[in-house]
């Protein structure tokens, strides 16, 4: 049994507990025992059921816009998707604008109605999205959202047009049904997220005043598993790099010069072949000097999750899974780094056979990082070990493409005890702590330039195909979702 059907009997997942840390045994049953439940205020989820039909068609407006923020074909696209949230922001009763970031604008959202003592909370999302290619591999068009058993798929319907939209709907419930929030909320959605957020921590650090608050709310992310509601405590960090490898000046003859000159594809390969020794361990000098152990508190947490390593063997069609030796798949996934080949460029890749010796080769590395590792420092080492294994007749090189730093959480205070209620109430069962493998470099950015905590509360789910074709969202997941977070204000009054 595994993750799609953990709402069953999900005691026979947990661990003895023994004598571990007490707060974990708030997780240890996945029924209610722990907090009293508050129902979501039937005022807020009557306007949302009876507002539903046109949500849907404001959501599938918003995915048919094209705002693929990675291609210059795109840039009036993007325009269009700021200015279509932007009028649905003001629509639902914030004050609004679009604020140029030197890439791709911004959107910025504001209801401040709720006075000096009440909270004040930023929303963050994004309104970009991945590429879609292969478009053949998607069975409906991916910027023609489409209902189908219960998912929502289009490009960007998770990550995170469907989610980001989620939050302007919630809003404008409360001020809908009550003509006012129990918070002061600010919307920041920004359009450069799937290329790096390059414009956005200086563009928090020009606007500190606006956008400081009491906390930052963001849903980008997943729940662990159908109907079992989560909230994130860490994201890895990302150092991404393209490795260039230059041999002679122009392609040769593989005969001809072949055995006489060095190989560039070959060097890119054995240079490749250094990052890693046979356990998965990296064996780049200096890469784990940051790297410290994760508090045993969360490691014990994550084993008493409804996971086994089958269901996801399954879930990804691979033979059988594989990673650093010494730590469980959940482990690998969310507290330790990794080094990635993400493509490989080189020589004759077309029909046939083509005898030719490369001019060049190219890797896209990424490394994915933990807490406290950096991308410059990741950078040095890099480059360090390239230039020491790449063998003579080549010149190597490493650029740095972006990068972000990891993040963990520290789940405590009330806007955490607000999220689990909230959570609670919308799903009919206590969330669960996860962990998180992918990134979103803007958060760390968020608590060190706001110096305010960062919830993140998603509704995605395993197999949402984000970043590939079909891309989708559970139906199921936007409707609770928009109800957890109106409730989620109501819990933070
Ligand atoms: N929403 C994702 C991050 C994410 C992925 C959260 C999976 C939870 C589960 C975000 O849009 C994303 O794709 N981030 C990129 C990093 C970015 C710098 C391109 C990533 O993780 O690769
Ligand atoms: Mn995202
Ligand atoms: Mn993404």
């Amino acid at each position: 049994m595994g993750r799609g059907e953990v709402t069953r009997c999900p005691r026979q997942y947990l661990p003895t507990m023994g004598d571990s840390p007490c707060w974990l045994h708030e997780f240890d049953d996945f029924s209610m025992t722990t907090t009293p439940t508050s129902a979501i205020a039937s005022d807020l989820t009557a306007w949302l059921d009876a507002q539903n039909e046109r949500i849907h068609t404001e959501l599938y407006q918003f995915l048919r816009i094209p705002s693929v923020s990675a291609q210059e074909q795109h840039k009036a696209d993007m325009t269009r998707a700021a200015e279509w949230l932007a009028k649905s922001m003001s629509d639902a009763g914030l004050k609004t604008e679009i604020m140029p970031t030197g890439g791709h604008p911004a959107v910025v959202g504001e209801w401040r109605g709720a006075g000096a003592n009440a909270k004040t909370v930023l929303i963050y999302g994004h309104y970009d999205v991945q590429p879609p290619e292969p478009l053949d591999l998607w069975t409906t068009p991916a910027f023609e959202p489409t209902l189908r058993d219960g998912k929502i798929f289009a490009r960007g319907s998770v990550d995170d047009k469907g989610q980001l939209f989620l939050h302007v709907k919630a809003i404008e419930a409360h001020l809908a049904t009550r003509g006012k929030l129990p918070v002061n909320v600010i919307v920041l959605a920004e359009g450069e997220e799937e290329v790096g957020s390059d414009n956005l921590a200086p563009f928090i650090e020009r606007n500190r005043a606006r956008l400081t608050g009491d906390y930052v709310v963001i849903s980008d992310s997943s729940m662990f598993a159908p109907g079992l509601p989560s909230i994130l405590s860490s994201l890895r960090g990302l150092a991404y790099f393209e490795l260039t490898v230059q041999g002679p000046a122009g392609d040769l003859h593989s005969g001809s010069y072949g055995g006489a000159v060095v190989n560039p594809a070959m060097a890119l390969a054995r240079i490749l072949a250094t990052f890693h020794d046979e356990q998965w361990h990296i064996a780049i000098p200096g890469f784990y000097d940051e790297v410290h152990d994760w508090p045993a508190a969360v490691r014990q947490q994550m084993r008493a999750l409804p996971f086994t390593d089958d269901e996801m063997r399954a879930e990804t069609g691979t033979p059988a899974l594989g990673g650093e030796a010494g730590f469980t798949t959940l482990e690998r996934l969310w507290t330790r780094p990794t080094c990635e080949i993400n493509g490989l460029l080189s020589g004759y890749t077309g029909e046939g056979a083509k005898t030719v010796l490369p001019a060049k080769a190219m890797a896209k590395v990424s490394f994915r990082l933990v807490p406290d590792q950096t991308p410059q420092q990741i950078e040095r080492v890099l480059t360090a070990h390239v230039q020491r294994v790449a063998p003579a007749g080549v010149t190597a090189t490493v650029k740095a493409l972006h990068g972000g730093r990891a993040w963990r959480a520290d789940l405590e205070g009330p806007l955490f005890d607000a999220a689990r209620r909230a959570l609670a109430a919308a799903f009919g069962r206590e969330p669960v702590i996860t962990g998180e493998g992918g990134s979103i470099p803007v958060v760390g950015d968020f608590e060190r330039i706001l110096g305010v905590p960062v919830l993140l509360i998603g509704f995605g789910l395993p197999g949402e195909n984000a970043h590939a074709p079909n891309e989708w969202f559970s139906d199921d997941n936007f409707v609770k979702g928009m109800k957890a977070i109106a409730g989620l204000w109501d819990e933070l009054r």
